[in-house]
């Protein structure tokens, strides 16, 4: 069982400069809240209670004015800093000591997950007990990613970051579920040619003992990077329009810890206070 969360929320946001010269990207609006909800969402969603949220040095103020230390959620959060983005599993040495011998879940701070089945794949997800899961998704421009050519019994048998030429179109999301092995494996790899230590090595040490299991979300899931400007647009008329339409709220947290029976009304209505007068509030409203 993962009980154990961490949301990798730092990197230098260089692509949106000048956006993330004083903010960090997480805390951006995708549309009617700070992008690092949708992944602390999905964590949640997997019934993940403790959680780590790495970010750059200098911003923890930034976050702990937001999410200050999960007690409001039924939850429990807590900070490291990453002194500089030294690469993805960067996050199980700066995170050594919040996993101890645990089972880890890792999200990425500027992925976006929803669809139908999602909350069945976390969980089954989050019930692993060895080995590593990686989670797929078809994309139309695969060398932006990682990605896994997989075999009829969806094994992976190739794994490359940002293929110059064809593979496969399948994604390595950036939500990963690793057994507590994952902080040895990090701390032997290697930086590759562009200076970081690379995810897909990580994944491919648990390939290389047999551990490694794919899990695709089909094309009822929807996956979107929130890598640049355009894509937080895009994100957010997603969110908006499907907010619009069905009244429900995309990661709105507290609804999902109250469903989690993880809080009461009486946490909804502290939220409303903290919130003030918005239109998150008044959904909340709904729910008290
Ligand atoms: O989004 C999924 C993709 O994420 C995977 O398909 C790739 O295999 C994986 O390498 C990664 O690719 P990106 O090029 O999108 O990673 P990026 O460097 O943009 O980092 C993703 C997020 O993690 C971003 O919000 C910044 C944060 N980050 C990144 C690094 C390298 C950190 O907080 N610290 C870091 O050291």
């Amino acid at each position: 069982m993962i009980k154990k969360g961490i949301i990798l929320s730092g990197g230098m946001g260089t692509r949106m400069s000048p956006l993330t010269k004083a903010v960090n990207k997480q805390l951006l609006p995708i549309h009617d809240k700070p992008l690092i909800f949708y992944p602390l969402s999905i964590l949640m969603l997997a019934k993940i209670k403790d959680i780590l949220i790495i970010v750059n040095k200098g911003q923890l103020d930034q976050y702990k004015k937001l999410l200050p230390n999960g007690k409001n959620l039924g939850i429990k959060i807590t900070y490291a800093e990453q002194s500089k983005p030294r690469g993805l599993p960067d996050a199980f040495i700066v995170g050594e000591k919040f996993i101890k011998k645990n089972n880890v879940a890792l999200i990425l701070g500027d992925n976006f997950f929803y669809g139908q089945n999602l909350s069945k794949t976390l969980i089954d997800s989050s019930k692993l007990n060895n080995g590593a899961k990686i989670i797929l998704h078809k994309v139309s421009k695969p060398e932006m990613y990682g990605v896994a050519k997989i075999d009829k019994n969806n094994k992976p048998v190739k794994l490359i970051e940002k293929p110059k030429r064809y593979v496969s179109d399948l994604a390595v999301t950036g939500l990963y579920f690793f057994d507590k092995n994952v902080v040895k494996y990090a701390k032997n790899l290697k930086p590759s040619s562009r200076g970081e230590i690379e995810i897909i090595d990580l994944i491919l040490k648990y390939k290389k003992i047999k551990k490694l299991k794919a899990e695709i979300l089909g094309r009822g899931s929807a996956w979107l990077d929130t890598g640049s400007i355009e894509d937080f647009y895009k994100t957010s008329a997603f969110v908006s329009a499907i907010e619009n339409r069905q009244g429900f709220k995309i990661a709105c947290l507290e609804e999902i810890s109250l469903t989690n029976k993880w809080i009461g009304k009486k946490e909804i209505t502290n939220a409303i206070r903290f919130y003030g007068n918005c239109g998150y509030s008044n959904y909340l409203k709904k729910l008290t």
